[in-house]
Formats: C-alpha cells, structure tokens, sequence
C-alpha cells in the first residue's frame, strides 16, 4: 500500500466495480455541490417541460469530486440514455459520428477528459454542439465530396481536470457551466455513513466525521480509505468501527491528521528544507519528488492549496507559516 497513491485520476479494476456500486444515481441521493445541484435542477425540469434536450454542460474541478457520478445522475433524472466515452479515446471522425448517431433524441453523450480530444474531432463537435448536424467529407481525393449529416438532438456533458486547457470556442459553446468544490467534512461524513450502510458496516457519526475530515474533501479518497478501514475492522474483528479504529488505520495508511500523504508532505518538506520554503517551480519541485508535473498540478497542489498550506505566486509556489506548523518545521519571517 505504501506506494500506492491514495488520489488518483480513475479507478481500475476492483476499484472501478465498487466505485460502481457505491454511485448516487439520483440528484436527491448527490450529496454536496449544491451550487450546481440548484442550478442543474432547473434546467433539467425545464428541457423535460418542453421535451428537449438539455443545454450541454461542462463540468470541471480536481478527480474524484464526482464528475462521472454527476453525468449519470442528469442522465437519470432526464430520463435518457447515457453513452461515456473519454476524449483520447476519440480518435477518428468517424468514431464520433458513430456515438452520435447512435443516440436517441435528448440522450447524453458524456465525454470525459474532453480537453484531450484531437482538435479536428473538437472542430467537428461545434456544429454537432450548436445545431445538431456534422459535416463529414466522404471518399477520397478527386471523389472526396462533403456530406451533411444531421443528429438527433443530444446533451453533451463534458468533464474535465483542467478547465484552463479548453479552447474558447469549445467552452463557449456550453450552456451551463459546474465548477466542483471540494467536499465539506460534514458533507463527506454523509458519503462515508451511506457507503458505510452499502457496505453493511457500522459507523458511528464520530468515527464518519474522523474519517471525513483526513479524506482531502474527496468522495473518491474517503471511500477508499472507508475499504482499508473495513479491512483493518475485519482482521481485528471489531463490530463497530470506533474513532480509535479510524485514526489507527489511516496512521498505519500514513494519512495524517489533516489527511496529507506521503506525497504531500514529501513535497512540503523539500520545499522547506531545499527551497527555504520556496518560491519553487513547478518543473522543478517535480523532479525533486518524481512525480510528472501535470500529477503535481492536478492532484497535489490543489487540495494542498484549499487548506491553505501552499500558494501560487507569479515567481513559483510557496510554503504557508501553517505548513511549517504542521510539519514540525521552525518558521522565520522572511
Ligand atoms: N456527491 C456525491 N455523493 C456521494 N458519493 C459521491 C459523490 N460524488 C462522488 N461520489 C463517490 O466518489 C466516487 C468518485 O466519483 P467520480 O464521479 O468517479 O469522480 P470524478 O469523475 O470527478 O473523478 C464515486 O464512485 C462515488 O461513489
Ligand atoms: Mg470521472
């Protein structure tokens, strides 16, 4: 486990079946994000008023704040059909025709990843986006000729980590826009006790709120970490999971008490004691940890700047007086 990183961009294998299970289906049962909940809540009841497709939505915000969940939810709530696919895994014009073809009236085509699509295929999503046609060129060379192509009316909903590297005229082209916040630990505590409830186990709301508060405000991170702790629960054969249970499984997970990582406070500490707390680079605290930078960027820093341990400045990233704190390190004013 040691190794193993506690965020990460997707689930694979077992974890992508409990994932599965452990999905709210309905917008009632999404717990947090009320922003967009409210708003997504109008439009929905409005295009089932007047029986049309919804506007396209874009979703952004860091992994594992229930991106996916959220697209299966509207699908739900629309009463439509969902068709997923990822935007590196759109290769070809044609196999974008194909999906869209495929759809029914007021389906949602559900497109993760979307700033990775190839740009033709994003080129062509502009006419499909806006009025519902593609243009496709058919044949080849002398005989190459256009082909207008009409879709039936669809909902696409896109999500990504980087809402930065979404051309203008791509994002411009989404009617609503859903900018996930990390999760509240009350909000968490919620998630935790219903997964708690799925999985048949018994969490009391203290041990919940324990577990929640050391959970980087990620459904994904504390439903994990909710699993490691059952394991743990199991081999001690303990009834109930006490707060005393929690804390012992995420010491030995070395989940601190303010939920860091060994990751993240290898990052912290580096940047204290190499950088003198910084300003640091972004390539160069990568190399420092080696971890990719777009790893750093995406899945690191975020958090580690919502809790107000690190800052962006113009001339790199610093450490806060409170990171010192935490991590144990004297701080001198500079
Ligand atoms: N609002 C929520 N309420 C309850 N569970 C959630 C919520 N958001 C996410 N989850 C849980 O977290 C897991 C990860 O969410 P997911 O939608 O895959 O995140 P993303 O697509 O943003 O990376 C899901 O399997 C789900 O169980
Ligand atoms: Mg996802």
């Amino acid at each position: 486990m040691a190794d193993e990183r506690l965020i990460s961009d997707e689930a694979s294998g077992d974890d992508e079946t409990i994932e599965r299970t452990l999905r709210p289906q309905r917008l009632d049962d999404y717990i947090g994000q009320s922003a967009i909940k409210k708003q997504l809540a109008i439009y929905i009841k409005a295009a089932k008023k007047r029986e049309e497709a919804m506007d396209h939505v874009l979703l952004y915000g860091p992994p594992g704040l229930g991106k996916t969940t959220l697209a299966i939810v509207i699908a739900n709530e629309l009463g439509a059909g969902i068709r997923t696919t990822s935007g590196p895994a759109i290769e070809k014009a044609g196999d974008l025709v194909a999906m869209l073809n495929e759809l029914q009236p007021g389906d949602v085509l559900f497109i993760d990843e979307i700033h990775r699509l190839p740009k033709p295929i994003e080129e062509m999503l502009y006419s499909a986006m806006e009025d519902f046609y593609v243009d496709i060129v058919v044949g080849q060379g002398p005989t190459a000729h256009p082909v207008h192509f009409p879709l039936p009316p669809f909902t696409l909903i896109g999500a990504t980590t980087r809402a930065g590297m979404l051309s203008a005229p791509l994002r411009d082209r989404f009617g609503i826009t859903g900018h996930m916040v990390y999760y509240a630990p009350e909000e968490l505590t919620q998630i935790v006790q219903r997964s708690a409830g799925i999985f048949n186990m018994t969490l009391p709301e203290a041990s919940a709120l324990e577990l929640a508060r050391r959970s980087r405000g990620t459904p994904r991170i504390a439903n994990r970490l909710l699993r490691r702790i059952r394991d743990f629960a199991d081999v001690a054969e303990a009834d109930e999971i006490s707060v005393s249970l929690v804390d012992h499984a995420l010491d030995q997970l070395q989940v601190d008490g303010s939920g860091l990582d060994q990751i993240d406070r290898k990052l912290l500490s580096i940047m204290i004691r190499d950088y003198d707390g910084g300003p640091v680079g972004l390539n160069t605290i990568a190399a420092n940890i080696g971890e990719e930078s777009a790893t750093i960027e995406e899945m690191v820093e975020p958090y580690l700047m919502q809790i107000g341990f690190l800052k962006r400045t113009p001339q790199g990233r610093m450490v806060t007086p409170a990171s010192y704190e935490h991590l144990g390190f004297p701080y001198t004013e500079k």
